[in-house]
């Protein structure tokens, strides 16, 4: 029976250029994605935009386009990224759709209608020139706000309020009766000792005198819906809320986010749903965040690493391993060229690339390119195999418990012990002795069946290189399952190979 599987990655800031920081979050969801699909699981990714709000507004104004022009031009540098790093994500929301706007409307109305929301003063420090109100983070030295924000003065304005501190007893029990919902469990700790503190009621209105872009209040159009409340919302959106389909495909499984926004994630969006009367995510995921040579990456230092220039040089799944086998999820990462370019030679071209070139090449000499018949096992075979069998079948538990970075160093083990396993074997000296040839034989099929294995369990990690070594196996034609994975034998004897060239040409410099 296949299970449904819902995970997201956050929406994006749509004025923003994508950097290696939105890839990696992209790409983890869409190697967890990949592998709920490897599974059998009916699996739905989203990604997408967020465009509503001051920044997109202020940045429009400076373009001297409406909002609505400059997010259309801005949008396809962000939908048109993702397949060029083989992310294969089912839908792509921005929140100017109408479906959106259908959603946060219906929601607030109903928030409203139960009371949940109320109209109250916000009073603040409001800066003229920025259009905005500044808080504490803002604030320098001695009180005072920097210069770029010109004259700051006390502002007090109407708006409405979402009655959010009367559910927060309510989320920290529910945090800890569901151990899962936050990961890592040290981001639980935090965000339960945030929950120490009272948690205030949430500001969700922007008066319209101030900021137009953004989805009007139902119940009051002088107001425009606050960003957050808008932007947490496309995950019903794209799960057709209102819709016979909402009911197959919320909750989500997985929110993937960067550690930054998991406040956002694990308490006021909860709260929402709750008020809603929606069930909740099963977890809220946070990922940690990349320096580049142990720096900040930033605009203005220029330090910013372009996923695009990445894939240019060195193709999409290496930056996909790269990213995926430098860290766990959690964990934050720091890239370095030199780095980079040490695991795709050593890892990618030596490790993955050599075994599976050995192997065949093999096979091509001494078979004439026809998988050999597999013979009685011997004590060096079987343990091949069992490391391959025992691989697959972890899996699975892997991948539930978003060990995706532990997972590909198992794989890696696979390849390195199958590479043991060619040194240890020595086809080219059974070669010689023509009394070996049904050893020879033996040894060529297991190691091509231990290739058959790989090309299936990297599939989600390395797409168009899993495809690369299927096709050379001769085994493209059927579509890439775990449970083929779990079994030994599979590979037809007597199927030819299909051309066969090396995985990862090595580029030392
Ligand atoms: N629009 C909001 C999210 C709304 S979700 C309902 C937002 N957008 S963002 O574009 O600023 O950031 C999106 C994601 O990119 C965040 O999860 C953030 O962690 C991630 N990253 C941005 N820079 C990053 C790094 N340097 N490293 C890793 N991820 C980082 O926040």
């Amino acid at each position: 029976m296949s299970n449904k599987f819902y995970i997201t990655t956050p929406i994006y800031y749509v004025n923003d250029r994508p950097h290696i920081g939105h890839a990696y979050c992209t790409i983890v969801a869409d190697v967890v994605a990949r592998a709920h699909r490897l599974m059998g699981d009916e699996v739905f990714f989203l990604t997408g935009l967020d465009e509503h709000g001051q920044k997109v507004q202020q940045a429009a104004q400076a373009k001297g386009v409406a909002p609505r022009q400059f997010c259309d031009e801005m949008a396809p540098h962000w939908r048109e990224l993702w397949p060029r790093l083989s992310v294969s994500n089912d839908d792509f929301i921005r929140t100017t759709e109408p479906r959106h706007k259908a959603v946060v409307q219906s929601l607030l109305q109903q928030l409203y209608d139960k009371g949940e929301i109320y109209t109250g003063e916000y009073e603040g420090w409001y800066s003229a020139r920025a259009e905005q109100f500044l808080t504490d983070k803002e604030m320098g030295p001695g009180g005072k706000f920097p210069a770029e924000y010109g004259e700051v003065v006390r502002l007090t304005e109407k708006n409405y309020f979402f009655k959010m501190s009367k559910y927060q007893d309510w989320l920290i029990s529910y945090i800890l009766e569901h151990p899962e919902f936050v990961y890592p469990d040290y981001r639980r700790n935090e965000i339960l000792g945030f929950l120490q503190k009272p948690l205030g009621d949430l500001c969700i209105s922007r008066p319209k005198t101030r900021l137009t872009w953004g989805i009007p209040l139902p119940f009051d159009p002088g107001h425009v819906t606050y960003v957050w409340f808008d932007a947490l919302t496309n995950y019903v959106t794209a799960a057709g809320y209102g819709t016979p389909r909402f009911g197959q495909v919320w909750p989500a499984d997985v929110h993937l986010i960067g550690k930054e926004i998991l406040m956002f994630h694990a308490c006021y969006w909860p709260i929402m749903l709750k008020a809603c009367g929606i069930p909740l995510p099963r977890q809220v995921a946070a990922h940690g965040w990349w320096t580049r040579d142990g720096q900040k990456m930033s605009k203005s230092v220029g330090n910013v690493v372009d996923p695009v220039a990445v894939v240019d040089a060195w193709g999409a799944d290496a930056l996909r391993y790269y990213l995926l086998r430098e860290l766990p999820v959690g964990s934050d990462g720091d890239w370095t060229d030199t780095n980079f370019a040490r695991r795709y030679n050593g890892e990618l071209a030596n490790d993955l690339g050599n075994l599976l070139n050995r192997a065949l090449s093999m096979i091509k000499r001494y078979c004439k390119g026809v998988v050999p018949a597999p013979g009685p096992a011997e004590p060096l075979d079987d343990e091949l195999k069992t490391t391959a069998l025992d691989t697959a079948k972890r899996f699975p538990g892997r991948v539930a418990k978003l060990e995706v970075n532990r997972l590909l160093g198992d794989i890696w083990e696979l390849i390195r012990r199958g590479n043991q396993y060619v040194d240890a074997a020595a086809p080219w000296a059974l070669a010689k002795d023509p009394a070996k040839a049904a050893r020879l034989g033996a040894v060529l099929y297991n190691l091509a069946e231990t290739c058959r294995i790989i090309g299936i369990l990297l599939a989600p990690f390395m797409p168009t290189t899993a495809d690369k070594i299927r096709a050379q196996l001769g085994v493209a034609a059927a579509p890439a399952v775990l449970a083929d994975a779990q079994k030994w034998g599979v590979l037809p004897s007597g199927g030819s190979l299909g051309e066969v060239t090396p995985l990862f040409p090595r580029k030392d410099k």
